[in-house]
């Protein structure tokens, strides 16, 4: 929390935790957005996305949706005035804030029509300093913490725009910390003042103290403490998951404040943590099937659409996603437009992505294209790439290439460095 009292004291810090996936960068996140909300900080978030590296501003796009309080269910002429808003204390120097982000967000040109002609480059520009611009005012009314997660998933543009707002940071009340997998170079040179914070996997000591936050307290015998440290060389998700499944398996006795083993452990626990992962969603049953369709839609979907999907009557689906999110397997956001369940980590997605037979996951592909299309008209617009996501994925080569392009095209209107 160093850095946040600096920040607080109007020195801005741009940190870089950096970690292989499970190592705890969330958790840390988590740890610092706590901390800086109790001490009033206003905190902002871009969430990056694997299927969306080649969205101009995705991240940004949610935060700001997020930051005004649009809901999907607004007509947009109330997004407009929301917008509006929001952006009301830029006046003087953004003049144009407003419809530029109202163009950014696809709401119809009537909408945007006070917005004066420009070279799609010029629009870009203006675009981005007018973000830059919300969020250097946001720093000027409360200290504030900028979030972003998975930054090897981030594309050009918001990288530009971050750079934009790095710049500034000099003088703004304002803590950046961005999390990404190792594979992400930061370009350094606009972030000159960044200080990278490698996460590292955890000691003997740690695994042992995380074994036990997750049985409550309870000590595990030498011989399952061995096994848990080798298998999960130290990588917090798999030390916690481990310990849940040797729990949830008849395994070990519970004696008072420790445990006693039965039976022979190699037997007990899969050998690969794929398997691992799996086998957890194994032991739920019914919610296995949810969450094996949830992780055709994505990383993050909507209950109304998963409800559209399953064979399973209602009651049942309410209870499996209950069941999900009391595993940790998913999370339930209460994020504007609308609530959105989220796995809890990218790795236990592609473990219920990578369960479904390949017909099932074509077949529910096409069928979640369909549905879109259908209930939600206004995504082709608005993100195109997901519906040619999945009618690639569902085999429709033709409707895929058209919604490729389309996507292609809204990049170049919207500025993306192509
Ligand atoms: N230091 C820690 N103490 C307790 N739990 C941790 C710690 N680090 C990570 N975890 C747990 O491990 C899992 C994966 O961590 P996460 O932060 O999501 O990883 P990352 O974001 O690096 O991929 C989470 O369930 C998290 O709660
Ligand atoms: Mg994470």
């Amino acid at each position: 929390m160093g850095f946040w009292h600096q920040a607080v004291d109007g020195h801005g810090v741009f940190t870089v935790v950096s970690g292989e996936a499970g190592v705890g960068k969330s958790h840390l996140v988590d740890v610092v957005r706590d901390g800086a909300q109790r001490q009033g900080g206003s905190i902002v978030t871009f969430q990056c996305s694997p299927h969306y590296g080649d969205s101009p501003l995705y991240p940004v796009i949610g935060c700001l949706e997020r930051m005004a309080g649009l809901e999907a269910s607004d007509p947009a002429r109330e997004k407009r005035r929301k917008l509006d808003h929001l952006t009301e204390r830029l006046a003087g120097t953004e003049p144009h804030a407003a419809p530029l982000f109202a163009a950014l967000l696809s709401l119809p040109p009537d909408q945007c029509s006070d917005l004066p002609a420009m070279s799609p480059p010029l629009r870009k520009q203006r675009t981005l300093t007018a973000l830059a611009a919300l969020f250097i005012e946001c720093c000027r009314s409360s200290p504030s913490l900028l979030l972003v997660e998975d930054a090897h998933w981030m594309d050009a543009t918001t990288l530009a725009m971050m750079e934009l707002l790095a710049g500034e940071l000099e003088d703004l009340r304002l803590l950046v910390v961005v999390t990404t997998r190792p594979v992400w170079s930061l370009p350094v040179a606009g972030f000159a003042h960044a200080v990278t914070i490698p996460l590292r996997r955890l000691g003997q000591d740690d695994v042992l103290q995380l074994m036990e936050q997750v049985s409550d307290g309870r000590t595990f015998p030498n011989e399952v403490v061995k096994v848990v440290m080798s298998r999960s060389d130290g990588v917090p998700m798999f030390v916690e998951e481990l310990t849940k499944a040797m729990l949830e398996s008849d395994a070990l006795v519970q004696h008072d404040d420790h445990f006693r083993l039965k039976g022979v452990i190699d037997d007990l626990i899969p050998a690969t943590l794929a398997d691992l992962l799996t086998s957890r969603l194994d032991a739920l049953g019914e919610g296995k099937d949810v969450a094996q369709i949830g992780s055709v839609i994505g990383a993050r979907f909507e209950e109304g659409l998963l409800r559209h999907l399953s064979e399973m009557e209602q009651a049942s689906i309410a209870l499996a996603l209950a069941r999900l999110v009391d595993a940790d397997i998913l999370a339930e956001e209460n994020s504007a437009p609308m609530p959105l369940l989220r796995f809890h980590h990218a790795l236990l997605r592609d473990a219920a992505y990578g369960s479904i037979l390949k017909r099932r996951r074509k077949d529910l592909h096409g069928r979640i294209a369909a549905l879109i299309e259908d209930k939600h008209p206004e995504i082709s617009e608005k993100e195109p790439e997901t519906l040619a996501r999945h009618h690639e994925a569902a085999g429709n080569v033709l409707v895929a290439s058209e919604y490729w392009l389309k996507a292609g095209r809204r990049a170049v209107g919207s500025g993306a460095n192509v």
